[in-house]
């Protein structure tokens, strides 16, 4: 008698690109673990691989097309093998992709993720079947809520609270590849948060590219002040804000809602006004201090993070001086720093006056080294203060210690009893570093200091 031992199909997932895409991944993780597949680490051992990509600047694009360029071999050796195009790219270029790339399958934008499935099982192994319209964003009536998500971490969770973008930044492909802007019904965010509280998350972040415009009958707000009474979750917070619609009643609601962390992502992008007509961003630098400043006073002790590019065509050493100053008089927690990208498709690309390679270059290191500093002056302030840690399990950098991170998302490394990721510690910060903070549990300070009275 013949007897086939049946090994479950394995399937790779390679993530490009921002937290909307790594969340977009864990969706399709969770229709790849309906579909029968687990998942492997080792695109070799996969019987399935899908790239799920990003287009925000060249780099990433090269990135993901090196790594294309690398199945080529492994699909000769294994023809059974399927790959999968996903994300910004393939909403963006569409068939191209399987015209310059036979050995891939499927092909199909972040407003198509449902149909993995489908493709599956339409397509017998080997056929081409990456023949899906992209842009058809009609399947995003059902609800996130009816997917199934395989999440990577098992207390903090991302939640889509909104698809696409409307603002056409004019550097940025985003309104192109992920379609206009579209609010998912409170309701359905609500179900999910209320299911992620019973599995034990404690933390979650609500995803959308301009938070603020959230629209439903009850709005941002509204939806935040919702989530703050579900029993369970301890922490939420959101990106991205944009400058332009930052609310006063935003502000309230970081000041009044005890689960709404004190750290918002605020991007700038640059410190000139005149480069932010030309990025048509909608604010004026002066506009951004004014909110920037109201924040601060408000909230005492809130992190402000942002976003900055180098090197828009145009930008001249003075604008490029703006920005220094900008970061100087913000005195931001961290930032993201890119050099300007030409995108096509966007308007910045057929813009004039473009700056050299060398200059970008050099400005980055410039706005950096200038970071760096300031990081490390706002982390010293934190010495010798004490701060709720919310524990993710063991530290990866700093053996026999614990991590996890401040309200104000800085990562602390530390010392004590309590373990369980989840759990949420008062740490006493004792040093601080760039990229991170030491300290040690209150509790087991005190028994330390008791332990000590004893001996003497
Ligand atoms: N929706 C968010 C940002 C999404 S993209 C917002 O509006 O703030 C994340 C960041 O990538 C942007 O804030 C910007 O700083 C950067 N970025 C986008 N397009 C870029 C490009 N063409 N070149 C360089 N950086 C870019
Ligand atoms: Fe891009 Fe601007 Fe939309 Fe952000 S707000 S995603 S930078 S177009
Ligand atoms: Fe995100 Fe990149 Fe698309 S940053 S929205 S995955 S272009």
């Amino acid at each position: 008698m013949l007897n086939f031992k049946m090994t479950p199909k394995k399937a790779y997932i390679h993530t490009f690109g921002c937290q909307m895409n790594m969340h977009d991944s864990e969706k399709m993780a969770g229709i790849l673990l309906n579909e029968g597949y687990t998942l492997t680490d080792a695109p070799q051992d996969a019987d399935i691989i899908v790239f799920n990509t990003c287009s925000i600047r060249q780099k990433a694009e090269q990135k993901f097309r090196s790594e294309l360029g690398r199945t080529k071999s492994l699909k000769k050796e294994k023809p059974f093998l399927r790959i999968a195009v996903a994300g910004c790219i393939a909403q963006q270029q569409g068939r191209g992709i399987i015209k310059n790339n036979p050995q891939v399958d499927y092909v199909f934008g972040p407003q198509n993720l449902q149909r993995l499935g489908d493709m599956i099982r339409a397509g017998g192994p080997g056929v081409l079947t990456g023949d899906i319209p992209v842009g058809d964003s009609t399947l995003r009536e059902i609800s996130d809520s009816d997917l199934p998500v395989l999440r990577k971490d098992a207390i903090r969770a991302w939640v889509s609270i909104m698809y696409g973008c409307n603002n056409f930044c004019s550097y940025c492909v985003v309104p192109y590849t992920r379609g206009r802007e579209k609010s998912r019904p409170a309701g359905s965010i609500y179900e999910e948060i209320r299911k992620l509280a019973s599995a034990g998350f404690k933390e979650v972040t609500l995803l959308g590219q301009n938070v603020n415009s959230y629209k439903s009958e009850i709005g941002f707000g509204g939806l935040l002040r919702q989530i703050d009474a579900i029993e369970g979750i301890e922490r939420i917070r959101f990106v991205t804000s944009h400058p332009r619609d930052f609310s006063e009643d935003l502000i309230e609601c970081i000041k009044e809602l005890p689960k709404v962390c004190e750290h918002i992502h605020l991007p700038l992008q640059s410190g000139s006004s005149r480069i932010l007509k030309g990025m048509n961003r909608g604010y004026t630098y002066e506009d951004y201090m004014r909110k920037a400043d109201k924040l601060i006073k408000k909230i005492p002790g809130i992190a402000i993070t942002t976003d900055i590019i180098t090197g828009f065509p145009s930008e001249t050493v003075d604008d490029h001086a703006s920005t220094m100053m900008a970061l100087r008089a913000v005195e931001f927690d961290g930032i993201f720093a890119f050099k300007f990208s030409s995108r096509p498709g966007t308007k910045a690309a057929v813009m004039d006056e473009k700056v050299p390679d060398s200059v970008k270059s050099q400005r980055l290191a410039e706005i950096l080294e200038l970071q760096d500093e300031i990081t490390l002056k706002k982390n010293k302030a934190l010495e010798g203060t004490m701060q709720e840690v919310l524990i993710e399990g063991a530290s990866k950098t700093d053996k026999g210690k614990i991590t996890g991170r401040t309200r104000t998302n800085k990562i602390v490394n530390f010392s004590g009893n309590k373990v369980s990721p989840g759990q949420i510690a008062d740490v006493s910060i004792v040093k601080a570093m760039r990229h991170s903070l030491v300290g040690i549990d209150s509790q087991r300070e005190e028994e330390l200091m008791f332990k000590d009275k004893d001996f003497r």
